[in-house]
């Protein structure tokens, strides 16, 4: 059995995504998960894009103990500088340096001939190997690039001393069959080209970037690259999870092994979705809501008949875990902690106290509080830190003829005060939201604002995320109760607590290198 490796760009390729923001405290919560889940590189970033990245990169290098930390670097010595200040201090450091070779993007982008390519790349490596132990090098484009052309650059960069040559479909073009093709052309035409692992980039403009990218593994890559949910630039990048698990369940024909730890794909998924807003499609393979779902009766009978009949894996291959054990406003402290432990979300006696308290007010409202109930709020506090405003009533009035009005009770915690105030809006929410704005003074944009059902029935618990923008600033909040406007109030708020907590760090953070 072969080995592939799993190369994590969500953080990278995938934060391109329109409308995705996410903070470096956010960015750490994704790595330490994506650790979890056995991915074997983690693209953090892009060090020399901004002090944020910079940050981020750096923050996520120096936590991470077993997985190899990557930055992405322009082939220029200032971004594989900034690359290696971030990445010094990370277990398994590497350089992943890039430089378009197609003749559009020569043309076009770079205003570079051929030869002035391949000099580049020659000097790029070497200064690259000289930082780095181990160095990735891709042609941006490859898949619209001369295939004598790509040999030479590819010959080159060996030559150099890359370890690691990614052949990217950028613009995700290719069917499985010519992207396959380029894989045994560079293996037949370039002389040292077992010297290095050979990786797949595969863009899904037009749907194919899983497909791509098992062709190209069928045809000698060894690397996969990819991001959970297949986040990124335009239609996105090959989905991690579909790639894994078409090698898991057919692995008697691609004969490839990853280190992935299957149960962990779920969890990913949702905390990804969750920290980026971007939501998972309802059919999506693999994570999708209805992924295990059978509807039909002719289905449902060949399920209970055996599961085999329509089931090609588990749900709990994937980490979806179908017994849901339900808690209700009864269930002690002990059972609450015990049953967070079980769905892997382990927390400390501080944060139990927090939670628990949270969980026996969703209780006196809900009667069963099922997994996912459980999930939605302890997600709710990923990446907290100094909560600065704390929801503590609020009250709506509206009707088809009166203009909604908020009036809201926030606690200070900081100065352990009651604010209150009052507001008209458009609609309930946004009489909520102006109502947070007068009473706490900041200036924000709504830019995004989303509703979604945790779990089904009347007394589903709603979550509504929401992002903001201050200037240069975008965070997002979250917020979930079984009442949509409470979600949307406590959303905001959280949302307030990252805007002030983001322009704190960026007090205190010391981005001089
Ligand atoms: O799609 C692409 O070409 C990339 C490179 C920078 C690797 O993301
Ligand atoms: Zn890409």
């Amino acid at each position: 059995m072969g080995k592939v490796q799993i190369f994590d760009t969500t953080l990278r390729d995938g934060e391109q995504s329109p409308g995705v923001n996410l903070s470096p405290e956010e960015k750490v919560e994704i790595a330490v998960q994506l650790e979890r889940l056995g991915v074997n590189i983690i693209e953090a970033g892009f060090a020399a894009s901004s002090p944020g990245d910079f940050h981020s990169v750096k923050m996520i290098a120096d936590r991470l103990k077993d997985t190899s930390v990557c930055s992405l670097s322009r082939s220029v010595k200032r971004d594989m500088d900034q690359a290696w200040e971030a990445l010094k201090g990370a277990v398994f450091p590497r350089l992943h340096v890039f430089i378009a070779t197609s003749p559009i993007h020569r043309e076009y982008k770079l205003r570079m001939d051929q030869d002035q390519i391949l000099e580049r790349v020659d000097q790029v490596v070497r200064y690259g190997k000289k930082l780095f132990p181990v160095v990735q090098f891709s042609a941006e484009d490859a898949g619209r690039t001369e295939i004598e052309f790509l040999c030479r650059v590819v010959d080159k960069a060996i030559r150099a001393g890359a370890d690691v040559i990614n052949i990217p479909d950028t613009v995700g073009y290719l069917t499985p069959i010519e992207y396959a093709n380029i894989f045994t052309q560079l293996q037949q035409n370039v002389p040292d080209i077992d010297k290095v692992i050979l990786s797949c980039h595969c863009h899904d403009d037009l749907g194919m970037a899983v497909a791509n990218s098992l062709a190209a593994v069928q045809a000698g890559a060894r690397q996969v690259e990819g991001t959970i949910n297949g986040i990124g630039e335009r239609a996105g990048n090959a989905a991690i999870e579909e790639v894994v698990m078409a090698l898991k369940t057919r692995e008697a024909f691609f004969k490839k092994q990853t280190t992935i730890k299957h149960q962990e794909i779920a969890r990913t998924s949702r905390l990804v979705s969750k920290l980026t807003g971007m939501t998972v499609q309802r059919n999506k393979a693999i994570v999708g809501d209805n992924a295990f779902a059978h509807e039909s009766g002719i289905h449902q009978d060949g399920m209970l008949k055996n599961k085999e009949t329509y089931e090609i894996m588990t749900p709990e291959t994937v980490g979806i875990d179908e017994s849901r054990l339900v808690l209700g406003k009864h269930s002690g402290r002990h059972a609450f902690k015990k049953r967070l432990e079980i769905l892997g979300y382990p927390q400390s006696e501080e944060q139990i106290n927090v939670l628990f308290a949270r969980f026996k007010e969703l209780a006196d409202r809900k009667k069963e509080i099922n997994d996912e109930d459980l999930i939605a709020l302890v997600e709710e506090r990923v990446g907290e830190g100094t909560e600065y405003y704390k929801l503590e009533s609020f009250q709506v009035s509206y009707g088809s003829h009166t203009v909604p009005t908020a009036s809201i009770q926030v606690r200070n915690q900081v100065d352990n005060t009651i604010m209150e105030e009052a507001a008209c809006g458009n609609g309930s929410v946004d009489a909520i939201f102006k109502t947070v704005d007068r009473m706490i003074g900041e200036k924000v944009e709504l830019t995004d604002f989303k509703i979604h059902s945790v779990t089904q029935g009347k007394d589903a618990l709603g979550e509504v995320s929401v992002q903001l923008q201050q200037d240069e600033i975008t965070v997002r909040g979250r917020g979930v109760s079984t009442d949509i406007l409470e979600a949307s109030a406590r959303a905001y708020i959280d949302a307030i607590n990252r805007l002030k907590r983001r322009k704190e760090a960026m007090k205190t953070v010391d981005y001089s290198r």
